[in-house]
C-alpha cells in the first residue's frame, strides 16, 4: 500500500512525498512523478559527468535538491570544497532536515539556498564556480513549472557561462531529447556533449539525457 509521508502547498502547487508499495520513496508535484529513490542513475551521472569534465572541481552550484542523489554523488569526490544547492521549495529542504529523506545536509561542504536557481546563479560573482548542474525540472519539453522554461534558454545559459571559472562546465538534466537545448548549449559553449542514460522506470525502459558545455 502506498503511504503518504508528507504533503505541502507552495505557490507552484502541491508537493507529495510518499512511500510506494514497492518500498520506494517518491516525490510528486501537482500529481506528476518527479523522481524516486529506485532509479537514480541519471541524477548520479549528472554529477559524475561534471566531475570528469571539470579541471578542478572545488566550488560547484546545483539547481534542485530533490532527494539529494546528485549532491551525494558530488560529495563522494574529496576534491569538492563547497556545494551550493539552490532549491525553490522550502518543504523539500525541511523533509531532508527532518530525516524523512536521507540527508546530505550535515556535510559541512553543503550550503542550501532556498530560492529560484535563476536568481541564485544571477547573484553569483562572475567566474566564481567550477561547475553548474541543473536538474530543476523534467527538461524543456515536459515542464512541471512553466516558469522554468527560462532555465533552458540561451539567455540563462549565457549567465551560467559568465559565472564559470576557466575549465568549468555546465551540465543539464532532461527527461527527453531536446534539439533546442542541444543547440542552445552549443551556441553558448561552442559544443554540446549529449549523454543518453538508459533508465528503468518501474519496469519501463526509458532514456534520460544529460547536456553539457565546457568553458
Ligand atoms: C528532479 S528534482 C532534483 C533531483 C536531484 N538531482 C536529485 O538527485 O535528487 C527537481 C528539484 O528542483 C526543484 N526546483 C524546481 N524548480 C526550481 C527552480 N527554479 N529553482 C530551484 N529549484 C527548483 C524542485 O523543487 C525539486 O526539488
Amino acid at each position: 500500500m502506498t503511504v503518504e509521508l508528507a504533503r505541502a502547498l507552495s505557490p507552484r502547487g502541491e508537493l507529495v512525498l510518499r512511500r510506494r508499495d514497492d518500498g520506494a520513496l517518491e516525490l510528486r508535484v501537482n500529481g506528476v512523478f518527479v523522481m524516486d529513490d529506485r532509479e537514480t542513475s541519471s541524477e548520479e551521472l549528472l554529477a559524475s559527468a561534471t566531475l570528469e569534465a571539470v579541471r578542478r572541481p572545488d566550488r560547484v552550484l546545483v539547481g534542485g535538491l530533490g532527494l539529494g542523489y546528485t549532491v551525494r554523488a558530488l560529495l563522494a569526490d574529496s576534491r569538492l570544497g563547497q556545494v551550493v544547492v539552490a532549491e525553490i521549495e522550502p518543504d523539500v529542504v525541511s523533509w531532508m532536515r527532518s530525516g524523512l529523506v536521507p540527508s546530505i545536509l550535515d556535510d559541512p561542504r553543503v550550503e542550501v539556498v532556498v530560492g529560484d536557481v535563476r536568481a541564485v546563479v544571477t547573484d553569483l560573482p562572475d567566474a566564481s564556480v567550477d561547475a553548474i548542474l541543473l536538474d530543476v525540472d523534467n527538461g524543456p519539453d515536459f515542464l512541471v513549472y512553466n516558469e522554468n522554461s527560462a532555465i533552458y534558454s540561451s539567455d540563462f545559459l549565457i549567465t551560467c557561462r559568465t559565472k564559470l571559472r576557466a575549465g568549468g562546465a555546465l551540465t543539464v538534466w532532461s527527461s527527453s531529447a531536446s534539439a533546442a537545448l542541444e543547440a542552445a548549449v552549443g551556441s553558448v559553449f561552442g559544443t554540446c556533449d549529449v549523454k543518453p542514460v538508459p533508465v528503468d522506470l518501474q519496469g519501463r525502459p526509458e532514456l534520460y539525457y544529460v547536456y553539457q558545455g565546457s568553458s
